[in-house]
């Protein structure tokens, strides 16, 4: 019945929406942005929810991890992004080092991503270790969505960016972090990186929706990285994901066409040129001889 579920295209997004989706078997879509005019345009589409993910240090920042993302980054990208959205669900990631310390620390980061950054949510990357956070933290009256599986913020840890619960007791326990985050209050949970039959079994067993990237069809929704979407990321395509369009090679094109012009001075042209009104050029130039003569005249004077 997936696709037939109507949905309201103009009505804000929340939390429990969300989860009438899963019950209804409709897919939920998410996405990420980090500034204004992606997010415009990722809301313009009717997905239902925008993360700004602490992927933000590699896509945007110029990082090769997300480790160096901060809190404040991180405010000042989700207040952006929240500026560009009408209707999505805006969830803004909780960087390195902002909920591990103490989960008052927690709170308190999570409630400056609401109050500053107006994000409606938040995602914290762990599972059964940091339950008690998560707890804290919707306690405190903030969403939270919890994040099991590749935890990228734990990549020195994890030895690298590899799929993770391959095996029986990687398995079960991945089953116990997502279900000690939904007991923890998590009303979503991504799944990054996990094989497809495990993700598509949590996917059952829990309430709330699993959103899944590299964790197969089984999942209740998919998240992307924006710039894998849309070849704005190099030439790599991570291996979860699919290039939709090559806009990279747009604008490259577009660009190249813009230096072209401007050395051969075909732009700009008339369109994007403005003029005095008539006899006003001649006055200036007039105007500007006169004062040159008067300043020759001073020199000669000495
Ligand atoms: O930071 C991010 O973009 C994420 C997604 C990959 C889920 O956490």
């Amino acid at each position: 019945m997936s696709a037939t579920v109507p949905f309201d295209a103009a009505r804000a997004v929340t939390i429990t929406a969300l989860r009438a989706m899963k019950a209804a078997g409709r897919p939920v879509v998410m996405v990420t942005a980090y500034d204004t005019p992606s997010a415009r345009l990722v809301d313009s589409t009717g997905v239902d929810a925008v993360l700004v993910g602490d992927s933000l240090g590699m896509t945007v920042l110029g990082y090769d991890s997300t480790l160096p993302v901060t809190l404040d980054d991180m405010v000042r990208h989700t207040a952006a992004v929240v500026r560009g959205v009408k209707r999505a669900l805006v969830i803004a990631d909780m960087p390195f080092m902002s909920f591990q310390v103490s989960p008052e620390d927690a709170v308190r980061n999570a409630g400056r991503l609401m109050a500053e950054g107006g994000a409606a949510a938040v995602k914290v990357e762990g599972g059964t270790v940091v339950a008690p956070t998560v707890r804290r933290i919707v306690e405190a009256g903030i969403p939270v969505m919890g994040h099991a599986g590749l935890t990228p913020q734990s990549v020195h840890q994890l030895g690298g960016y590899r799929v993770q619960a391959k095996e029986t007791a990687s398995a079960l326990a991945l089953i116990e972090d997502c279900r000690a985050l939904e007991e923890a209050g998590a009303f979503a949970i991504v799944l990054e990186c996990i094989p497809a039959e495990l993700a598509a079994l949590v996917s059952r067993e829990l309430a709330v929706p699993t959103i899944g990237i590299g964790a197969g069809a089984g999942c209740d929704g998919q998240v992307q990285v924006f710039h894998d979407l849309l070849g704005l990321g190099g030439d790599f395509v991570p291996r979860h994901s699919r290039r939709f369009a090559d806009v990279g090679a747009m604008i490259r094109q577009a660009v190249a066409a813009y230096a072209d012009q401007v050395r051969d001075r075909t732009f700009p042209s008339a369109e994007q040129m403005t003029h005095m009104a008539p006899g006003v050029a001649d006055e200036v130039e007039r105007a500007r001889r006169g004062l040159l003569r008067a300043v020759g005249d001073d020199i000669e004077r000495g």
